[in-house]
């Protein structure tokens, strides 16, 4: 125990310092918040809504093609009303070539042209709340129907012309590419790897309703038919240092469905979850943080690890209950496990994993007991 407390805080202070340095948080819930309604828009400050690790105003298909302009002027009017969100900001323009992009992307960066905070991105996502001393962080650019890179080009040349000189000086504005066919998920190792200036590519998304539609798929409840997208997603994602978010659950009344979903997402290796009603984000934040079970495995295992090495081994084996099952741990168990309590210190786990002597906590734990 003294060991294990001694882990937990280390990393915590580790953790607190990167927090401090940098603003980082982990992604987890990406909430939609249609732009179509005035009532969304203002429900978004609302503490069951804001509690989402990102918000996505969407200007795209859940607002109707008659209402478009109407919902991009709304939503500047807020978000120049609300400059400072306790959310990490995202906003999810109209697909290139569909005519509504560019004044999409115009509109957005009349209100934020530059920005002198980090717009890095990443699994572990910097998010600056309340710190008004500063200019708000640049938003996220969420693009839907990214079938090849040259769709992100096109994108980034937009940036760059509706910031203007800004864009010179400014950090570079981080994007999300929404993978929704065939083509794109066969493209989908070049979007991932896309580079281009002033921008910067952080995500994948999986689109798995315009998939489906795209590619003739017919979904089961099981999902098994979305197993090879969602993988391949992931892979691309991971190759390239990339967040990777999984798709939305659309039976958002159903606890059980969305549960299952979560699970199965984090298991294949996404760091996060889409959102489109309230009631799913607090099911999928827990989802995709450690579990205490998992934080518990970590710290056996960095411990039983640092024990190992003063005996000058590399492996060693961990006890999973009374001595019947022991299972080898080496570099790649402890590597894993050093994360696991990175995001649990992250998350402001720590205190709760220790006062706990037992594993009775719910959720996926994948190698663990
Ligand atoms: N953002 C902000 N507030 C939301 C919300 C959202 N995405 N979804 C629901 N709410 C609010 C509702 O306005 C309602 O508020 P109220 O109690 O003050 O009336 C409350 O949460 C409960 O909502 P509920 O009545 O259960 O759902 P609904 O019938 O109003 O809406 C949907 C259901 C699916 C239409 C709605 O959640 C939605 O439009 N989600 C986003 C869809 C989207 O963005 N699709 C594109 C991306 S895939
Ligand atoms: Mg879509």
């Amino acid at each position: 125990m003294v060991s294990f407390t001694r882990i937990l805080f280390h990393q915590r202070s580790q953790a607190l310092s990167t927090i401090k340095a940098t603003g980082i948080r982990p992604l987890r819930s990406l909430l939609y918040v249609p732009c179509s309604s005035p009532k969304f828009l203002a429900k978004s400050l609302e503490e069951n809504v804001a509690s989402s690790d990102t918000i996505i105003y969407d200007l795209e298909d859940s607002v109707p093609i008659s209402r478009k302009k109407e919902a991009r002027e709304d939503l500047v009017s807020f978000l120049k009303a609300n400059p400072y969100l306790k959310t990490r900001l995202a906003v999810r323009i109209n697909a290139v070539g569909s005519g509504f992009e560019e004044d999409d992307l115009a509109s957005i960066f009349s209100i934020f042209p530059s920005s002198p905070s980090s717009s890095n991105f990443t699994p572990l996502s910097p998010l600056k709340p309340e710190d008004h001393s500063s200019t708000p962080p640049l938003p996220v650019i969420v693009i839907p129907k990214v079938d090849h890179p040259a769709h992100l080009s096109k994108v980034a040349s937009l940036i760059k012309e509706a910031r203007g000189r800004s864009a010179e000086v400014g950090s570079r504005v981080p994007l999300i590419a929404s993978v929704e066919s065939a083509e794109s998920l066969w493209n989908v190792g070049d979007i991932a790897g896309w580079r281009g200036e002033g921008c910067q590519m952080s995500g994948l998304l999986f689109a798995a309703e315009d998939f489906c539609a795209s590619t003739s798929i017919l979904r089961s409840p099981s999902r098994v038919e979305l197993l090879y997208a969602r993988s391949r997603i992931v892979m691309a994602a991971k190759a390239f240092n990339i967040a990777a978010v999984d798709m939305v659950c659309i039976n958002y009344k159903d606890e059980n469905v969305l549960k299952e979903e979560c699970e199965e997402g984090r298991r294949l290796g996404f760091d996060g979850k889409q959102a489109i009603h309230p009631a799913q984000i607090s099911r999928i934040q827990s989802s995709f943080s450690p579990s205490l079970s998992e934080i518990h495995r970590a710290t056996r295992i960095l411990e039983g690890m640092e024990a190992a090495e003063l005996e000058n081994k590399g492996a060693f084996g961990l006890d999973l209950g009374g001595g019947k099952a022991i299972e080898m741990i080496d570099e790649p168990m402890v590597k894993a496990a050093k994360r696991v309590v990175q995001v649990a210190n992250l998350l402001g786990m720590t205190d709760k994993a220790l006062s706990s002597t037992t594993d009775t906590d719910e959720g996926p734990s994948p190698h663990g007991p």
